[in-house]
């Protein structure tokens, strides 16, 4: 028999590429993209400003800002056919599924959909960054049998988000919660998704398709789907009191509770710490604690128990929660801010790139014998 190669299951601990894009600091607990902590972009600039740093390497002058601004603001429509695609889709679609799908079909009618070279996928990711919350939204209105709410040009990303879900303009406090939680969800590294989208890219296909993937693989629970799952949990749990002993039992049942543990961080997140300063404030606008408080038992209670730490999407469930946006939309929001992480590790592996293609270890039988059909039994 051959000898083995070395295996890591779920690749723990493989490094599998080279990234200039963001760095896990585990020795600070901190996160690093393109140079910058994301505690301090996440408290001193806007979302538009980090996609920007994210799809050209560093912050933008006021200049650039303003132009990128107006190229995200003049692409904030969608095709009739796709508005269309969307009245089709049946109301029990999930959200993910929908602008999964939404996002593979914006390229039929994106001119430059085969075109791979580094500037028209910069517009192309343009022009996603400006779709996806229409696509969204579009989709979440059409479901409930509601024409979807037209854009305002004048918004910022996090604002308009907010105004494109409810139709009426969202309160400023509101508008820093959803512009730090998209900061903070912009980009984190070799993610499976990040990866997914990395893996597409390497065989030379084209953005749309790699950015379809990655929001294939966002979805699942373990990933970015685990916003969604978080809140349905502490629902469950329904109000601090029961919270403990509803952790202890999920654990004695052998239950992943949502919301907490990551491959990397292994002493908390580091992003979690920004998000619930961000909840806080929510609360002291609503007036409504039950949720943080909730969440807090859980926190301790997994700490005490497991050791274990919760992650942003925890902290970031309850807050939208609280913010009122229906809960199926967390994880397309997730995706609204991530693909302009996407779309920097889809540059960067187009500019230096190999084919990704791993080895495996084959665990199937040898030597069997064909056999005709009428011989295999039934
Ligand atoms: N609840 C309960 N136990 C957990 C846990 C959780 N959320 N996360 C990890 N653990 C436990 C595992 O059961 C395992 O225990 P064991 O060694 O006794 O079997 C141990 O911690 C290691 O977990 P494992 O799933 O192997 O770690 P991983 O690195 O493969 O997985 C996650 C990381 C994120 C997939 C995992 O923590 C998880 O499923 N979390 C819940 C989903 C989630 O919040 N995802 C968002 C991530 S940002």
């Amino acid at each position: 028999m051959d000898s083995q190669p070395d295996y890591s299951p779920g690749l723990e601990g493989i490094v599998a590429g080279e990234s200039a894009i963001s760095r896990i600091d585990l020795e600070r607990n901190r996160l690093v993209i393109r140079g910058y902590d994301l505690v301090e972009l996440t408290d001193q600039v806007s979302y538009e400003e980090v996609a920007y740093l994210l799809l050209y390497g560093d912050l933008p002058g006021r200049g650039d800002l303003d132009r990128f601004n107006d190229a995200l603001r003049s692409e904030r429509n969608l095709p009739d056919q796709i508005l269309d695609l969307l009245r089709q889709a049946p109301a029990s679609v999930h959200p993910m599924a929908l602008l999964r799908t939404g996002v593979s079909a914006l390229s039929f009618y994106d001119a430059e959909a085969q075109d791979n070279s580094r500037e028209a996928n910069v517009r192309k990711s343009i022009r996603l960054l400006a779709k996806i919350p229409l696509l969204i939204t579009a989709g979440h209105h059409l479901a409930s049998g509601r024409e979807p709410v037209a854009p305002r040009p004048e918004l910022s990303q996090a604002a308009n988000l907010l105004y494109l879900l409810r139709g009426v303009a969202p309160a400023d406090y509101e508008v820093e919660a959803m512009n730090a939680s998209l900061i903070l969800y912009a980009e984190h590294g070799y993610n499976a998704s990040a990866f997914a989208g990395r893996v597409t890219a390497s065989t030379q296909s084209d953005l749309h398709a790699a950015i379809t993937g990655a929001i294939g693989t966002l979805a699942g629970s373990l990933h970015g789907g685990a916003n969604e799952k978080a809140m349905e949990m502490l629902l469950e749990i329904g109000a601090p009191e029961k919270a403990e002993a509803w952790v202890l039992e999920g654990l004695r049942q052998k239950k992943k509770i949502m919301g907490f543990g990551h491959r990397e961080y292994k002493r908390g997140d580091s992003r979690v710490p920004s998000m619930k300063k961000v909840a806080r404030r929510i609360v002291t606008q609503s007036g409504e604690s039950r949720w943080v408080e909730a969440a807090e038992i859980v926190e301790v209670t997994m700490d005490r128990e497991k050791g274990i730490f919760p992650n942003v999407d925890f902290p970031c469930a309850y807050t939208y929660y609280m913010m009122q946006i229906p809960i199926p939309l967390y994880t397309p929001i997730f995706v609204s801010s991530r693909v302009a992480g996407w779309a920097a590790h889809i540059l960067e592996q187009n500019e230096n790139n190999r084919l990704i293609r791993p080895n495996h270890i084959y665990t199937g039988p040898e030597q069997l014998q064909v056999k005709p059909v009428g011989e295999r039994g039934s």
